[in-house]
């Protein structure tokens, strides 16, 4: 088991993220919830992860699913009470198994107490939490744009001033140039690491320090600054886990994040490979190019050995179902998800598996009207105000929207795929009766048992933690091959990303190496659709 008071345990550990709304109702309210989630503890510690990142959980209007936090120290009723939060970080505990909380520090809704007396006038003690400017009616401070569309500027007719909000209308930018904000967030941060909370998720963490007057919204000047001091006081324990979700880090950014000295937090997502596949915005599909992508994570690679730390993501919650969109969801589905996770599982970093993502769940094919996501709704009615056709939104929605991973769990066959004795909240997909966690467990061949079979592979091995990388066959389109190497031991991974049978020929050394893994039976030089497989020389075998 790792020792988790140690800084950098966590670069042998594999974490688990849960949306809470769709992983499992307890009580038939059709809602995901706590007790829900403490009853399939058993599933995870059989999976092997050693950490859960929860999505947030706290008091929220749900405006975004609970991205807008109305009380830090509350939980949201639905999901249950603080006690059935503290039984849940006790009984994980008890089975190896860490909370990380995802913390919302960029914003708050707009319910939140700080917020509504802000909005009492400009001296109350609150209004200064915010970020405003002065302004006319229809005549916002400058053009800037919300991320989930429209003006980043809502006009207060009542303070005659403009608040920033980078999200959605009712989730308020933070103003982190004033001090008291910065300390209320780290006696929260405190509060929960109190209650046993190992560790962190920083939502959309390079913005905080934004200065809209000139237009900088990630990245801004003081974000360093801000992250070091947010750090040193909130973040005192060594093994406290911390990962930032930062859109703007590069290479180069990404080493301060995660500096050894640990001065800002264990690791970043990083999402330059998840935008390699579109064209203008995240909407616009374009297929993968794979040497681009090899290429990409090549640079993460050795750009961060010994000098920082990567996470490993293809899914999370704001993103589309893997096997969908670089795999084959129909013919090769089992195969390419396998494939996709052993492509993902020799790098070095510490790898995330989003919950659906270990039995190869799908995007959900959805009408115009089902949908749920803040975002994808304001895309619709955007691109409707903008003349595209119905047929051309959908076809976004269906490849892009968050609702593709944020449909319900699939526990077995039966109604609602066991998620719920209720009306669930959102639609289930309807492969639910082949594709769910009962049939993949009884699969000795499963995508389930892959997953588990890796994360085992990554705890018995040092060269997964420590070995330098090099990718191999760099233009090849179709193959995805890579090495791992210490002085003791060596990793080849070759992944035919492809629908098609491709012949290759192992290099030199690795002949007579061992077979670690592979998805399909038997070996030859000829590699079939979507083959993936692991070879290892030296080491304790
Ligand atoms: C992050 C979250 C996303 C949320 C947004 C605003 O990107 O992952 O779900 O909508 O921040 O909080």
């Amino acid at each position: 088991m790792l020792d988790k008071t140690k800084y950098g345990w966590w670069k042998s550990a594999v974490f688990y993220q849960i949306y809470p709304k769709s992983f499992q109702d307890s009580d038939g309210d059709g809602l995901g919830d706590i007790p829900g989630i403490i009853s399939r503890l058993d599933y995870l510690e059989k999976l092997g992860v050693d950490g859960i990142w929860l999505s947030p959980v706290l008091d929220s209007p749900q405006v975004d699913n609970g991205y807008d936090i109305s009380d830090y120290r509350a939980i949201w009723p639905p999901y249950g009470a603080m006690r059935d939060m503290e039984r849940l970080i006790s009984e994980a505990k008890k089975r190896g198994i860490s909370i990380i909380m995802d913390l919302v520090l960029n914003h708050t809704s707009d319910r939140h107490p700080w917020f509504r007396e802000a909005l009492k006038g400009r001296d109350n003690p609150y209004h200064d939490y915010y970020v405003w400017r002065e302004g006319e009616p229809g005549t916002p401070p400058n053009d800037m744009r919300a991320c989930f569309g429209g003006s980043a500027w809502e006009y207060v007719p009542e303070l005659g001033q403009y608040y920033f909000h980078q999200y959605a209308v009712q989730q308020p930018d933070l103003n982190w140039d004033n001090p008291r904000v910065r300390r209320e967030l780290y006696d929260m941060i405190r509060f929960w690491v109190n209650k046993g909370v190992e560790g962190f998720r920083l939502d959309v963490i390079d913005s905080i320090a934004k200065e809209p007057d000139k237009k900088i919204t990630a990245r801004g000047p003081k974000l360093h600054e801000y992250v070091r001091e947010l750090s040193a006081n909130a973040f005192i324990e060594p093994g406290i886990v911390t990962v930032g979700e930062a859109w703007s880090a590069d290479t180069g950014e990404a080493k301060k994040w995660s500096a050894p000295d640990g001065s800002e937090l264990s690791m970043v997502f990083q999402f330059e490979h998840i935008c390699l596949d579109q064209s203008f915005e995240k909407w616009d599909a374009v297929p993968l190019p794979l040497p681009k992508l090899k290429r990409c994570f090549e640079r993460w690679q050795r750009e961060l050995h010994g000098e920082g730390w990567n996470s490993l993501f293809l899914e999370n919650h704001d993103l589309p179902r893997v096997v969908s969109r670089w795999g084959d969801d129909t013919a090769f589905r089992v195969e390419s998800a396998k494939c996709l996770a052993a492509m993902l599982y020799g790098m070095e970093g510490t790898p995330y598996i989003y919950q659906g993502e270990e039995i190869g769940m799908t995007n959900v094919p959805l009408g115009l009207s089902d949908y749920e996501d803040v975002e994808t709704v304001n895309m619709i009615a955007e691109r409707r105000a903008r003349g595209y056709p119905d047929g051309e939104i959908l076809a976004s929605a269906r490849a892009r929207s968050r609702d593709n991973a944020r449909t319900p769990m699939q526990w077995d066959a039966s109604e609602n795929a066991g998620f719920t004795t209720g009306r669930p909240w959102f639609a289930v997909n309807e492969n639910y009766r082949g594709i769910n966690v009962r049939s993949a467990l009884a699969d000795p061949d499963s995508v389930f048992y892959f997953y588990q079979k890796l994360i085992a592979l990554r705890k018995k091995h040092p060269v997964f933690r420590d070995g330098e990388f090099t990718l191999l066959e760099p233009e090849d389109e179709a193959l995805f091959v890579y090495t791992r190497c210490t002085d003791a031991e060596r990793l080849l991974v070759i992944c035919n990303m492809s629908g098609d049978a491709r012949k290759y020929t192992v290099p030199a050394g690795f002949e007579n190496a061992e077979i670690l893994i592979g998805n399909y039976k038997g070996v030859s030089d000829v590699l079939r659709p979507w083959e993936a497989r692991m070879m290892y020389e030296g080491g304790t075998r």
